[in-house]
C-alpha cells in the first residue's frame, strides 16, 4: 500500500508539471485528492493492512495530500501569472505613436459675418429683434405694400404653405411686427433666415437676409446716406468706393440700392462684376408712407429708412467665395478655412 501511495504521488505530480490550464489541473486536483478520488480509494483498503502499519500509513497519506494540495496551488499560480504575461505582451502600447488630437467646431462663416454685421450696428444704436420665418401674406406682402396679384410679388417667387401662409421671403415683414407693437423712435435690425424657390451658383432657396429700419422724427436720406456709408466701409476696407443707385420697392420711396467697387477687381471691370466695376449689396428706401398708414404711424410727424441685406452675398465678396452652395455643402475642407 505504500507503494500504491508513493506511486500515486508521481503520477498526480507528473499530471500537474504538464497540466496547460486551470480546467486540467481542477482535473486533476478531483481525481487524486477529490473526496471520491484515487487517494481516498486507496485508504479503503487500509482495514485490510496489518493495524500496527495503519498510522505510519495514515500519516503517509496525509503528507502526501497536503504535498499535492500545494502543488496544485502553485500550479494554478503559474498559469494565472503565465495568462497575465500574455495579456501584457498583445496590450502593449506604443506610446511612440502620434496622438489623435482633439477636434474644436467652429463658428459657421454664415453665422459669422451675420454676428459682425449685427456688432457694427449695434454698435451705432439698432437693438436686434427677430421674427417667424413662416409668416402670414398679409406681414410678408399685403402690409409692405405688395397687394395680391401686384406686379412686384413676382419679384420674389414664394413658397406658399397655405394660400395665405409663406415662407417669408425676406425680412421686411419684421419692419411691420415691430411698428405695430411699438411707438416711435424705432430703431432695430433683425436677422434670419428667408426662403425663395431658387438654386443656382448665386442663389439657395433658404438664405440670411438682415433688415434695418430707423423711424424718428425727422429722418431723411441723409441719414441713410451716413449710415450705410459707414456700415460698408465697416464690412468693407475703409476705401472701399460706395454708390447709391436709384431703385423700386414698393415699401420705400424713394428707393436706392447700394454698390460698392468691385472687391475682385477694384473697379476695373471683371467677371465677378460683369464689367461694370460695381457690385450690389444691399437694397434700402426711406419707409413708404402707405407702410406707415398701415401701423398707425402718421406719415406728416415721422420719417424713416429701412435696408435690407444678404448675407450670403456679403460673405461672398468678403471672402472671395464663387459658390454660394459651398456654404451649405458642410464639407469641413472649406468650412475650416473660416
Ligand atoms: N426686402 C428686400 C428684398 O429682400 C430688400 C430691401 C430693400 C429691404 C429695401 C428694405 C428696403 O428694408 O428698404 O429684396
Amino acid at each position: 500500500m505504500k507503494k500504491e501511495l508513493e506511486e500515486l504521488q508521481k503520477k498526480a505530480s507528473a499530471e500537474l508539471n504538464s497540466a496547460k490550464n486551470r480546467e486540467e489541473i481542477q482535473a486533476i486536483k478531483t481525481k487524486y485528492i477529490g473526496r471520491k478520488g484515487l487517494l481516498t480509494q486507496i485508504l479503503r483498503t487500509l482495514k485490510e493492512v496489518p493495524p500496527e502499519e495503519r498510522p505510519a500509513l495514515g500519516q503517509l497519506s496525509n503528507v502526501i495530500k497536503a504535498s499535492l494540495s500545494a502543488k496544485v496551488e502553485d500550479a494554478l499560480r503559474d498559469i494565472d501569472l503565465a495568462m497575465k504575461d500574455e495579456a501584457l505582451l498583445e496590450e502593449t502600447i506604443d506610446v511612440t505613436l502620434p496622438g489623435r488630437g482633439v477636434k474644436y467646431g467652429k463658428i459657421h462663416p454664415i453665422t459669422r459675418v451675420s454676428q459682425e454685421i449685427c456688432e457694427i450696428l449695434m454698435n451705432l444704436g439698432f437693438a436686434v429683434v427677430e421674427g417667424p420665418e413662416v409668416e402670414f401674406d398679409y406681414y410678408n406682402f399685403e402690409a409692405l405694400n405688395i397687394p395680391k396679384d401686384h406686379p412686384a410679388r413676382d419679384m420674389q417667387d414664394t413658397f406658399y404653405i397655405e394660400d395665405d401662409i409663406v415662407l417669408r421671403t425676406h425680412t421686411s415683414p419684421v419692419q411691420v411686427r415691430i411698428m405695430e407693437k411699438q411707438k416711435p423712435p424705432v430703431r432695430i435690425i433683425s436677422p434670419g433666415k428667408v426662403y425663395r424657390p431658387d438654386s443656382d451658383v448665386s442663389h439657395t432657396p433658404m438664405f440670411h437676409q438682415i433688415e434695418g429700419l430707423l423711424v424718428d422724427k425727422g429722418i431723411t436720406f441723409g441719414d441713410l446716406k451716413g449710415v450705410l456709408t459707414y456700415f460698408v466701409h465697416q464690412v468693407f476696407d475703409k476705401d472701399t468706393d460706395i454708390r447709391f443707385r436709384p431703385s423700386f420697392f414698393p415699401f420705400t420711396e424713394p428707393s436706392a440700392e447700394v454698390d460698392i467697387q468691385c472687391v475682385m477687381c477694384r473697379g476695373e471691370g471683371c467677371r465677378v462684376c460683369g464689367q461694370s466695376g460695381w457690385l450690389e449689396i444691399l437694397g434700402s428706401g426711406m419707409v413708404d408712407p402707405e407702410v406707415f398708414k398701415v401701423v398707425g404711424y402718421d406719415p406728416e410727424v415721422v420719417s424713416g429708412f429701412a435696408f435690407g441685406l444678404g448675407v450670403e452675398r456679403i460673405a461672398m465678396l468678403k471672402y472671395g467665395i464663387s459658390d454660394i452652395r459651398l456654404f451649405y455643402e458642410n464639407d469641413q475642407r472649406f468650412l475650416k478655412q473660416f
